[in-house]
């Protein structure tokens, strides 16, 4: 749906340059058929199986995205008050809505009981008994799972893997049925589900197919003892091609394997996909300032930052960068970097990549998950505006911030 057509990159129907040319840079650009096409890869795969495809809100929460995927039918995963606020807003169904989270608070659990979510995805004893008083206080029984931490190691980057018994999320697997027990006294809970995540930008499915086995195996010994489990929650992590070539399992694929598994399980099945979802729908789109030779070094200066897109400094993370309009000219090695003032502050480094001049644009590209949802204002830069290609048409989903926007709430 990014494709070059002659010399000019076009998002579906809509030339990249033309909305750099009426919005300016840096601005994000969604493809509303991208997202759809992904969200309908999972649907469609589970077939017959009962399921929810509970979007993970978290990787990009901008309205008209939530609203996108709420109308062709998405639950969401949410992890926090907020991300509900924007699920309500832009019409999500609350009883398709799991919320995850290691750290939910009274308030947050409140809001969540109000608005009659379906279940609570809880990681530790305490919390269920949070969730039991507030449940009790409002006269409603409230669905829960417990996050099981399967000990699988899903290779992927240190900072976003889950499922290792080092990390901070989940009940260890083999503690989990002692938690269900103890829970069976909270009488306004209902222990519904068995849930887990085990990390991002998985590219090889076997850790996922691993954790499952296991997951499948505990829902067995809960109802062996009583427990009326009703749903596997799989939790998301399938990864996406960042580099030209980069081979990841096709979403249909990947959930066709777990057919016969989760088929003998007689379980509703609920997954959380965010990047594969939204990642590849989304480009920032940025203007080229300067160039700049430093020694023997070539920077490519550009007018989108870290404050924009941090996952390259922060995960070392690769995203292509490609011109809006391509020219016959031999690749240059550059780094590509912000106007912020730090060394961390790069798009991309030692690069080879298309002769590019001041005045052109370029689109960073597979930049729609976890891209505008991490931007901040350091270094007081508004935040960018965001597109929603639909077609031929397109339109502002976000505006640009202005200076005003940077200081509301402040006072002197
Ligand atoms: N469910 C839970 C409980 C999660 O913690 C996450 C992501 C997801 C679902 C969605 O995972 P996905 O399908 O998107 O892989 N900022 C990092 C990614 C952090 C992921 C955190 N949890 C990045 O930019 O790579």
């Amino acid at each position: 749906m990014f494709h070059y057509s002659g010399a000019d990159l076009y998002c579906e129907d809509v030339p990249l340059a033309d909305i750099a040319a009426r919005v300016g840079t840096p601005a994000y650009v969604y493809s509303s058929k991208i997202v759809l096409d992904n969200y309908s890869a999972y649907h469609e795969a589970f077939a017959d199986l009962p399921h929810t495809v509970c979007y993970a809100v978290k990787a990009n929460s901008s309205l008209a995205i939530l609203a996108l995927l709420a109308k062709a039918g998405a639950g969401f995963d949410i992890v926090s008050g907020g991300e509900l606020f924007r699920v309500l807003e832009a019409g999500g169904d609350p009883s398709k809505v799991v919320f995850s989270g290691v750290g939910k608070t009274a308030d947050e659990v409140e809001y969540a009981l109000e608005n009659g979510i379906h279940s609570f995805n809880c990681e530790s004893d305490a919390e269920l008994e949070l969730i039991d008083a507030l449940a009790a206080r409002r006269g409603v029984r409230a669905g829960f799972s417990v996050r099981v931490n399967p000990d699988v190691d899903p290779v992927t980057h240190p900072y976003i893997s889950t499922g290792l018994s080092e990390h901070k999320f989940g009940i260890p697997i083999g503690e989990a049925p002692a938690v269900y027990e103890r829970a069976r006294r909270l009488t306004n809970l209902s222990a519904e589900g068995v849930s887990c995540h085990i990390g991002s930008q998985i590219l090889d499915p076997s850790p996922i197919l691993e954790a499952v086995d296991k997951v499948i195996a505990l829902a067995g010994t809960l109802r062996g003892a009583g427990f009326a489990i009703r749903h596997l929650d799989l939790g998301g992590g399938l990864g996406v091609a960042y580099r030209p070539g980069e081979q990841t399992p096709p979403i249909r694929d990947f959930i066709q394997s777990l057919h016969a598994r989760l088929r003998a399980s007689g379980l509703c099945i609920m997954v959380e996909p965010g990047r594969s979802i939204v990642g590849p729908a989304g480009v920032l789109l940025t203007r080229v300032l300067y160039r700049k030779k430093s020694g023997s070094k070539e920077f490519v200066v550009v007018d989108a930052a870290m404050n924009d897109l941090i996952r390259p400094s922060l995960y070392r993370a690769h995203h292509e960068i490609i011109p809006l309009r391509r020219r016959n000219l031999p690749e240059i090695t550059a780094d590509v970097v912000g106007p912020v003032c730090e060394t961390g502050d790069f798009l991309a480094r030692e690069r080879r990549m298309a002769n590019v001049f001041p005045g052109d644009f370029l689109a960073v590209c597979t930049a729609g998950a976890y891209g505008f949802v991490l931007s901040s204002n350091y270094n007081s830069r508004p935040r960018a505006p965001e597109v929603l290609v639909e077609g031929a048409a397109s339109r502002v989903i976000r505006q640009r911030e202005t200076h005003a926007d940077l200081v509301r709430g402040e006072s002197l």
